[in-house]
Formats: C-alpha cells, structure tokens, sequence
C-alpha cells in the first residue's frame, strides 16, 4: 500500500465530513460543462467519496456511473453513499488511475476531480484515461489552482517554518493535500496524450470558515504531514499557535478560497496522439 492509499484510508470520513459547499458547487459547473445527454457511460477517476459521482449519476436517466479510486475506504464510503441514495446506475470499485482494470474504448466520458496532484506521473494517467476512453469520449477535469487555500496556506508558512528543525518553506511546499497546479503543467500534458483541450477557464468560490474548522479541514486533507519537520514535543503548540492565527485573520472574517482549474477536452481520434 502506498503513502496516499493508506493516508486516503485514514482520512476518507473526516475528507467526506468536509467536502465544502463551494466544492459542490464546483461539481455542479463540471457536470453542467460536460453537457451529458443522458445515456453516456461515464467514468469518475480519483472518485473519493462519490459526491460528484452520485451527481453525474443523477443526470444521466439511461446512462452509468463507475467510480475509481485508490483507497478502499473510500470505494467503501462511496458505495454506501450509492445505496443510500438509491442509484442503481452508481458503482465504485477500487483501481489505479495509472494502471486502470478496465477495457479499452469502454466510456463515452471521463470526469475527475482533485485527484492529478496526487499521481505520480500525470501522463501516464491521461495515456490511461484515453485509453478508456471512446473516439471522440470526453474528458472534465477540475484541478486545484494557486489561489486555492492561499490565505491557509501563508498562514501555515509564518507559523510551521518557525518551527521545522530544517528549511521550512521546503516542507511548506510539500504540504500534503494542499498542492496547487498551473494549466501550463495541464495542458501541454494533455495535448501530447492525444486530447483536444475544448475550454478550460478558472473560477474562485469564497467561503467563512470558523478557526476550528479551518484547522479541521486542513487536517483532513494533510493528514497533518506538514508537521513532520516539526520536533514531536513541540507538535502542539504548533497547533495551537495555527489556531491563534486563523483566529486573528477571522477577527477580520476568515475567508478561504476554493479555487480550481477546470478543463474540458475531448480525445483526439485513432492513433492521433
Ligand atoms: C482529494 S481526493 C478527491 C476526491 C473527489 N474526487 C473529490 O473531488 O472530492 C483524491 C482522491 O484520489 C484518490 N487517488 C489518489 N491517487 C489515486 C490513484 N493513483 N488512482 C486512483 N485514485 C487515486 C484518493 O484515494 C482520493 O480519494
């Protein structure tokens, strides 16, 4: 199991118990972009807990939902949320999205959402992904921007690198979970995977969030790896001391900002890459 999996293993319901509102409402522009007639067969990558999924699935009164994901917590968690819901036309399954276990040619689309900054190697991925897919099958991707979390994320830099024992802004950059990404790194990637990149375009959602739940959510998604620079006994007053600047910045109203890039291309067809 690697560190991903078994972090995703851990962290799957505190991920789910903070999936933000501006988050779901990002889904719903993917979905609305995607343009779904109904009975598409449609692949969710990097799934999670399947809220985007259960969305798709719900737009498509002929058509089928798979999700994929690495952490069996999360296939877990996913599949509860399609039974609860009642959607037959809803699956979850584990997989890599690097080596997928499905055919060639098998979904007219693909969606995925905050999942390409946690694979190792993008392109492998996108040679993956076309590969499921049909000629002419399409491909939204949602992907976090350098806008996203930047208030969190400058916090975090003033307080940690105060206390890492090495070069703080090193583990600063390796923060779990809050890595960002520039289309200049997407989309020559997916031009050379054989898409045709059809729109892609940013958008910024701005949310209030308490000092607690900042934290909270930031845990949920790090696992707190940002912490590893940081002498074991000195680990909680790191924490406190986030608190107290998250609490200084809400003095002012804390605002984070969900900020993505959306992409929307379609796979070139034959052998066209
Ligand atoms: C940040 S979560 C996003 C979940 C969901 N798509 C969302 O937007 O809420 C990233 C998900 O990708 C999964 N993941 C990471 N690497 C993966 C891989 N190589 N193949 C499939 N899933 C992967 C993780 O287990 C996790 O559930």
């Amino acid at each position: 199991m690697n560190g991903v999996e078994s972090m995703f293993d851990r962290t799957a319901e505190d991920y789910d118990r903070f999936v933000s509102p501006c988050r779901v409402c990002q889904f719903l522009v993917l979905a609305h972009e995607m343009n779904f007639k109904g009975s598409e067969k449609v692949l969710d990558l990097g799934s999670g807990p399947g809220l985007l999924s259960a969305h798709v699935a719900r737009l498509l009164d002929d058509g089928e939902v798979v999700g994929v994901d690495l952490s069996d917590s999360m296939v877990r968690l996913a599949s509860q949320r399609a039974h609860s819901l009642k959607l037959s036309n809803l699956r979850f399954m584990r997989g890599d999205a690097m080596s997928l276990d499905l055919p060639d040619s098998a979904f007219d689309a693909v969606v995925s959402s905050y999942l390409l900054h946690w694979v190792p190697d993008m392109n492998r991925c996108f040679t993956e992904i076309r590969r499921v897919l049909k000629d002419d099958g399409r491909l939204g991707i949602m992907v976090p921007s350098l806008a996203r979390y930047s208030e969190l994320r400058e916090a975090f830099r003033r307080v940690v690198s105060r206390y890492c024992e090495k070069d703080g802004s090193r583990r600063i950059s390796e923060m779990v979970g809050l890595r960002v990404m520039r289309r200049e790194e997407v989309l020559p990637a997916l031009k050379s995977a054989g898409f045709e990149v059809e729109k892609d375009f940013e958008l910024n959602l701005r949310e209030r969030l308490s000092a607690a739940v900042c934290l909270d959510r930031v845990k949920a998604i790090t696992w707190e790896r940002y912490l590893e620079g940081v002498p074991m006994a000195e680990r909680d007053e790191v924490r406190n001391e986030l608190l107290r600047e998250f609490e200084r910045n809400c003095g002012m109203g804390l605002l984070t900002t969900e900020s993505s890039i959306f992409i929307i291309a379609k796979k070139r067809r034959g052998d066209q890459v």
